[in-house]
């Protein structure tokens, strides 16, 4: 069956540009992200830069990932930083407290993170340790990454190999400080947010932009608090929500072998976030109406049972064409709070929750999700353009949701990406899409979709979902008929 929709994309009306910075990833100590999936040692025979696999490397270079966020995540509110510089043979060996009570031996620590930034041309967002270090080892951190000057900390970094400093742009004061990072409630962590962030200084040209920690989900009032207590100190806010396919934290079911109805009930969980950042906004507004406090989903994406047989502790999933368009959703939504959402990180990086990348030894696989965040990176730092849309619903057992999620920009060479994702799992839809305010008229598309809702990628069947081109498209009397299939994802470029 086909459902039909209607577009309207009033080219000529801006609505403010889209961030790069929605297009962020997570990266932390937990399971096999940062061991084995980007740091596997100077010594490995899998080939290597600088102790780091040069396969995920280059994969990750393509997404033009504009920042990454590390070491945590719950782990940040218990790593301590000067573990982790210094020759291998002196770094500490900790347990993850968090994450499988595994050995951490802290051979990936500050001076690895901010080479991997280098490689993979991206800005570090560093998250620093409330719950459970000092106010002055987080001031130490800042010094000895961005002090050009002579420090005890600058003298450190010197001795451990790094001359100049680096830049860093973006810190948190804590993760989740109203659970893993110290169980807090609003008034005491507002309090300690006011604390140490005082400590975390500009040195030279180098200004900080201070993340605090935001509310969990829909706890409306950690946002109240934080914003009426600490809001003119900050330059972000984080939120945290995770989709998962019930809903429920002790039944979050498996990221395979799911029927039609948690296929449903995973896009009626996940377009929450587009009420979620609503309303965190609504609250904002009162204390911030010209929206200078950013709203930063720094962790994001589907959260599944692990795979049977893996490490419970160290959350590896396998990634479906489910998720694919679950990237899609968010992203749109994100595109659509562009105003005060500016920076978003999908959780996490590789082998750990909706990654983009698995790797197995020596070999490698890119997800269903990574081919969206590939395909969709032309949205950013593009300017956000109106549209209007008529979605047809998607039912399922009494209750519904748009069957169509959608987004549209320009970039700066005056390309239209329009980006459409059609959730039904069997019926197609025929949208009719006018393009108003511009003459543009060559289009050509990429599409992701897949044999089965399940679909994903082995080792040995990486390609199983990979995009292809698009071409289900015509035009009627000036009008673009465009035909999506059921549970795929397109985006057109239009010149
Ligand atoms: O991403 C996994 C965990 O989810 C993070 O460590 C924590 O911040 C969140 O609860």
């Amino acid at each position: 069956m086909s459902n039909l929709g209607k577009l309207i994309i009033n080219a000529d009306v801006n609505k403010g540009t889209i961030n790069r910075n929605l297009y962020g990833h997570f990266a932390e100590h937990l399971g096999r992200c940062i061991y084995e999936g980007i740091w596997v040692g100077h010594d490995s025979p899998i080939p290597n830069t600088e102790g780091m696999r040069n396969d995920v490397i280059e994969a990750l270079r393509v997404l033009r990932i504009p920042v990454l966020r590390w070491p945590g995540g719950c782990f940040a509110d218990a790593y301590l930083w000067k573990d982790g510089v210094g020759p291998d043979e002196q770094r500490k060996k900790v347990v993850n407290v968090h994450w499988g009570g595994v050995v951490e031996n802290n051979h990936f620590g500050t001076h690895e993170f901010l080479r991997l930034c280098e490689l993979i041309d991206t800005e570090p967002y560093i998250a620093g340790n409330v719950g459970s270090g000092t106010v002055r080892e987080m001031a130490e951190w800042v010094e000895y990454i961005t002090f050009e000057g002579e420090s005890p900390m600058t003298e450190w970094r010197k001795t451990n190999g790094r001359e100049e400093p680096w830049s860093l742009k973006y810190f948190g004061i804590g993760n989740e400080n109203w659970g893993c990072g110290g169980n807090m409630r609003p008034e005491y962590y507002s309090d300690l947010y006011r604390h140490y962030s005082s400590y975390v200084r500009n040195y030279g040209a180098n200004k900080i932009f201070k993340i605090a920690c935001g509310p969990n989900t829909a706890d409306y009032n950690w946002t109240e608090v934080l914003m009426r207590e600490s809001g003119s100190l900050m330059d972000g806010l984080s939120l945290h929500y995770y989709t998962t396919q019930t809903g429920e934290w002790n039944n979050k079911g498996p990221a395979t072998g799911f029927d039609e109805q948690l296929w449903f009930q995973t896009f009626k969980q996940t377009i929450y976030m587009d009420e979620l950042i609503e309303r965190h906004d609504a609250i904002m507004s009162k204390y911030d109406p010209q929206k200078k406090v950013a709203l930063m989903v720094d962790e994001w994406g589907t959260w599944y049972d692990v795979e049977p047989g893996t490490n419970p502790g160290f959350l590896y999933q396998q990634n479906t064409l489910r998720d694919a368009l679950v990237a899609a959703v968010n992203l749109n939504i994100f595109h659509k709070h562009n105003d005060r959402v500016q920076m978003a990180n999908i959780a996490q990086l590789v082998n750990v929750l909706q990654a983009v990348i698995l790797t197995e030894g020596n070999r490698m696989l890119l997800t269903p999700t990574y081919h969206i965040f590939d395909m969709f990176k032309v949205h950013q730092g593009a300017e956000r353009i109106d549209l209007v849309l008529e979605s047809p619903r998607y039912e399922m057992n009494g209750e519904s949701i748009e069957q169509i999620s959608a987004s549209a920009s320009v970039d700066e060479g005056g390309t239209m990406h329009i980006s459409l994702c059609n959730l039904h799992h069997a019926d197609s839809a025929e949208l009719r899409c006018e393009l108003r305010g511009t003459k543009a008229g060559a289009v050509a598309g990429k599409i992701l979709q897949a044999s089965s809702l399940d679909a994903h990628n082995t080792f040995d069947e990486p390609e199983q979902v990979t995009p292809a081109d698009f071409q289900d498209f015509r035009q009627e009397d000036g009008i673009w008929v465009i035909k999506l299939p059921a549970a795929s994802v397109v985006v057109l470029s239009v010149q």
